[in-house]
Formats: structure tokens, sequence, C-alpha cells
């Protein structure tokens, strides 16, 4: 293809990427909403009808039957997994690997817990000094290991749970052609709670212990930002040889992680740490888009897009602790290995905590809609009994049995960028005037874009309660196979970048080898409302938006860049 170069970047001539190619082969219209989301369904006119004949067609009438849903005909419905037709798995390298489920004929739909003592997890750093609970949490995990594989309760299974979810195993039920995904999306916080409820359940049956309960690891507060001393132990059951053994001795954890250590001191790690969680949990999370991630109904086939705390500081840590010298990052490098680490769990388990301090600590409400609400994913339990959830039965812990030790400090609340305010800002070398023309392209390295604004009048109080404005990064395209990140600065300095605890590091896009073809196409959104507050630039009518690719240079598209006023909820 003919291109033509700016100073780090690579525009082919043509304007648009050839499109990604559609799977869906069933009757629809693809829509491209304002969020650049496709989806892959019926018109709105012959919804109903349409749907209806596809469900005969597939005899997916039966299946709702006995799946007892009451209404298979709704509108837009909830994505769920078909367990009848999971297959195999796809793996970075394009081989394909078995992680489907054993098999049963019997699915109970869950029912929550009579209400009793409450399990409380508890911050992994503080356990190494406690050799009962110490004891009894190795055991499990022995235990677990010990199983023979085609117990869905063995380590070796629960891995695979997140395998099947993760790497394509599931078709959705209806939709036999498009497979459920639950990252990148809104699914993300309800399906790994599920996940670790059962892994939890699991264990305290193992032992004989029903209060026991996961630790989470604290990577949020300075005495936990080290993989914690419980996990490193050789001998013991929580240990996984796949780590980056760099990371072990134990080395402080960057929760912003590009695959390169020590460009600041311990101090300034520490303060850069604390204020990308405030960032990614305070200022920058003020809609449920943000937080949560995109939407993502059944029949719907691209994988919509983040949520800020899902890419950093989770897929982060993932690439933090995922071992270099494995093809993939294996195991918590990649996704269809992660779960076969002990120290998974306890990632995921302060991942959980976030969601609840989200609604505990900073005011921040459950989706109202009924395609997340009534999400289903399946699991085994602690008894081997194949149980059906919905996403509505996971939004209060303490009705799940447990809840997180609360005089944990949260030194984050209150970690405020700083603003630089440089008065030698960066020119772009793209244009307002020709960013539609210009794009797409390659990111092949640092670039400087002018970006209008929606609006240069200051906002209300109000007005930014119900919109939100965000930095939209379009049609981020990339191949599956590899580990890719890129950071994104506003208004920054011309001759140096921000640190990440200054107002001008606006955030970052990264996404973990998963599948081998070159066809993840995603967006990334940004908060900007209060960084332009921080920077004193509310009334401008544009920003220079700077580009830096991390890893992978030269092997990231991006489709365009735009300024948006986003609902909140
Ligand atoms: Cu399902 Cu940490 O990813």
């Amino acid at each position: 293809m003919a291109s033509s170069t700016i100073t780090g970047f690579l525009f082919p001539t043509s304007s648009f990427l050839p499109n990604q190619p559609q799977k869906c082969s069933l009757p629809r219209n693809l829509k491209q909403y304002h969020t650049g989301r496709v989806r892959c369904k019926a018109t709105d006119d012959d919804h109903g009808l349409n749907r209806r004949n596809m469900l005969v067609r597939l005899g997916a009438g039966v299946l709702y039957g006995a799946a007892g849903l009451t209404n298979p005909f709704a509108f837009a419905l909830p994505v769920a997994p078909d367990l009848t037709t999971c297959g195999p798995s796809n793996k970075p390298d394009g081989s394909t690997i078995e992680c489907c489920p054993p098999t049963t004929t019997s699915i109970l739909d869950f029912k929550l817990p009579d209400p009793g003592p409450l399990r409380t997890r508890l911050a992994a750093q503080d356990l190494a000094k406690d050799p009962i609970y110490l004891a009894k949490y190795k055991k499990a995990i022995e235990l677990m290991r010990a199983l023979p594989h085609d117990d869905p309760r063995s380590l070796a299974q629960q891995a695979e749970v997140h395998c099947s979810y993760c790497n394509n195993g599931y078709p959705q039920v209806g939709y036999p052609d498009l497979k459920m995904q639950v990252h990148s999306c809104w699914l993300f916080f309800p399906f790994h709670r599920w996940y670790l409820y059962f892994y939890e359940k699991i264990m305290g049956e193992l032992i004989g212990d029903p209060t026991f309960a996961l630790p989470f690891w604290n990577w949020d507060a300075p005495a936990g930002m080290y993989i914690p001393e419980i996990f490193t132990d050789t001998t013991s059951s929580l240990y996984d040889q796949y780590r980056n053994a760099k990371h072990q001795p134990p080395k402080l954890l960057d929760l912003n992680y590009s695959g390169t250590d020590d460009e600041v001191d311990d101090a300034t790690r520490i303060k850069e740490n604390l204020t990308t969680m405030y960032q990614q949990m305070v200022s920058k999370a003020k809609s449920h888009r943000l937080f949560y991630g995109a939407p993502y109904s059944a029949g719907d086939d691209l994988i919509p897009g983040e949520g800020n705390l899902e890419l950093i500081p989770h897929d982060s840590i993932h690439f933090w602790t995922g071992d270099p010298k494995q093809a993939h990052l294996e195991d918590m490098g990649t996704f269809y290995s992660a779960g076969r680490d002990p120290l998974f769990y306890a990632h995921h388990s302060n991942v959980d905590r976030m969601w609840s301090i989200y609604k505990s600590k900073l005011g921040g409400t459950d989706i109202e809609k009924t395609d997340w609400l009534d999400t289903e994913f399946l699991f085994y339990d602690e008894k081997k009994n194949l149980v059906r959830v919905k996403v509505r039965d996971s939004l209060d812990t303490t009705k799940l049995g447990y809840v997180y030790d609360d005089k944990v400090e949260i030194p984050w609340l209150t970690s405020k960028p700083t603003a630089r305010k440089s008065s030698n800002k960066r020119k772009p070398t793209v244009s307002c005037a020709d960013l539609t023309t210009k794009f797409s392209g390659t990111l092949t390295d640092t670039i400087s874009v002018e970006v209008k604004r929606p609006s240069r009048t200051k906002r209300t109080m109000a007005e930014k309660a119900a919109q939100d404005e965000v930095l939209v990064i379009k049609g981020i395209e990339f191949a599956g196979n590899e580990t890719v990140k890129f950071d994104v600065y506003v208004n920054d300095d011309a001759e140096s970048l921000a640190g990440k605890d200054q107002s001008e590091f606006a955030g970052s896009f990264i996404d973990l080898p998963h599948k081998e073809k070159k066809d993840i196409k995603k967006n990334l959104m940004v908060s900007i409302t209060q960084l332009l507050e921080e920077l004193d630039a509310e009334t401008d009518s544009s920003v220079v938006v700077t580009l830096v690719p991390k890893v992978g240079k030269g092997t990231i598209a991006i489709g365009g860049i735009s300024i948006e006023l986003i609902n909140t909820t």
C-alpha cells in the first residue's frame, strides 16, 4: 500500500484501514455507534422477526427452554455461554488448546447462600506472619493441584475456566458463529467476581473450612507493591515457576509497566503508582463506560473496549508478572495460562476489591441495563455441580458471604497529579484541519496531534456530572499475538515527557497476547474532564495529544482521534 510519512506516523494514502472481517453469517446490519462499536445483529425493524427465525432455525428455542429463560425473544439479549458447543480455545501461537469444562446434562440456577458469618479477605503481604492461615491456604492449593484433571475443581480446570471465557472457547447462546468474551467490556468485573467466588468455595470445601477466604494482592498500597512473600517460596504450592525472575527478589511493582525496569527511583515509583490509582479510580472513572468498560450484548462481535482499571493496572500487572522467557509471557502474561499461577487469584481479588471500593467509598453505582444484569456465566461449584449465575446476583459481596478487610489503608484516595503547565508546549505535527484526512496510520514513533474539543465554554458541575469529556482513540489495530502498549499525553512540554504522577500524562493503552490473527481492533477512551481543569484548558478550543509507542512500535495502527462528551451512566 502506498503511504506517506510525517514524523512518527505512517499514513496509508487511503484514509481507511481495510475492514475487519465480520464473522457473522446471520441477517444483520452493522451499526457504527459513536463509540466506534460495531454491533452484529438484526436491524431494529426486523430484529424480533429475524431473531425468532434464526433461533428456530438453530433449534435455540430448545436451549432457551432448557435454560428456563422467560423471555427468549426480548429485544436486546444479554450474552450467555453455550456449553453444548464449547470448542477448542485459541492460543497466541496459532494453535488451539482444549479448555472446555466437563460436560453435564444438569445445570442448577444459582441461589444466594443463607446469610452466615462473612468471610473476610485479607491483604496477602500480612499473611506470611499468620502460620495457621498460611497452612490452610497452601493445603487448599496443594489439594487442588492433586485433583485429577477431569475434576472441575482441579487447579488445571480452574485455569481452563479463564481460558475458555477469554480465548474463544464458548459460542454465544443463539449466535453459534460468535464467541463470548469476558474481557475488554463491561463483563470484566462481574465475571471475575463470580470466578473467584467459586474458586474460594472450592478451597474451603477441600480443606473442610467454609470460612476460608482468599487473600488479596494489595498492589494499590506501598506495603503491597511487591509479589507477596507467601507466593515466592519455591517449595510452596503457591509458587509458580513461570514468572518474571527479575520481579521476585522482591522488586517494587510498576503499575504502568512498559516492559522495562528502573527508569525511576523507588520513591518516585511509589508516588507514580499511587497517582495512577487515583487517576484510574477517582478522576478518570466518572462514567460507567470508563469504570466498567463498554457495553456488550448477545450478537455483538467485536470486543468493544476496556474500562480504565482493566487496562492499567490490571493488564499491566499481568504483563509485569509473566515470564519473558516464555513465548507469550506465560503464565500470568497471557490469558489462556494466567489461571495456572495461584497469584492470579490474589491479583483478581484486589481487582474485585477495587470494584467494592468504587461503590463503598467513591459513590460508584451499578449499571442498570438488563443486558448487563442478566448476562449469564456457568461455573462448577464446590460440590461439582454446574451452576448458572447472573451478573445481578454479584453486585453485593455480603450477599455472596464475603467482605474485604476495611482496616487496610487506601493511600491513593487523595493522590492527585501535579500539573506542569509548560510554557514551551509541544507543537502538533498534525493539525485539527488535517486530522480526518491524515488518519488512519501506523504509530511508528512519538506523534503529536491537535484535536478539537466539542465546546470551549466552561462546563458547570452539573454538566460534568451528567457527561464526561473523553479523548477517544479509535480503531486501534494490532496483531493479537503480541503485547502492545502506548502512552497518551495532553498539552505536554516540548522537550520532555511528563512523569506518571503529573496531569499531562493522560493514560495508556495496553493489550496482552491472546489470539493468533491480526484482527484486534479496539477503542481507547481517556477521561480528560479533570485533566482540563488541572491544566487550565477548559476554555481552549483544542488540545495537543501526544502518543508514545512503548511496546510494539510500528505495529499499532490508529484509526482516528476525537474528543467527545459521553453520558456518565
Ligand atoms: Cu480474566 Cu486478569 O484476567
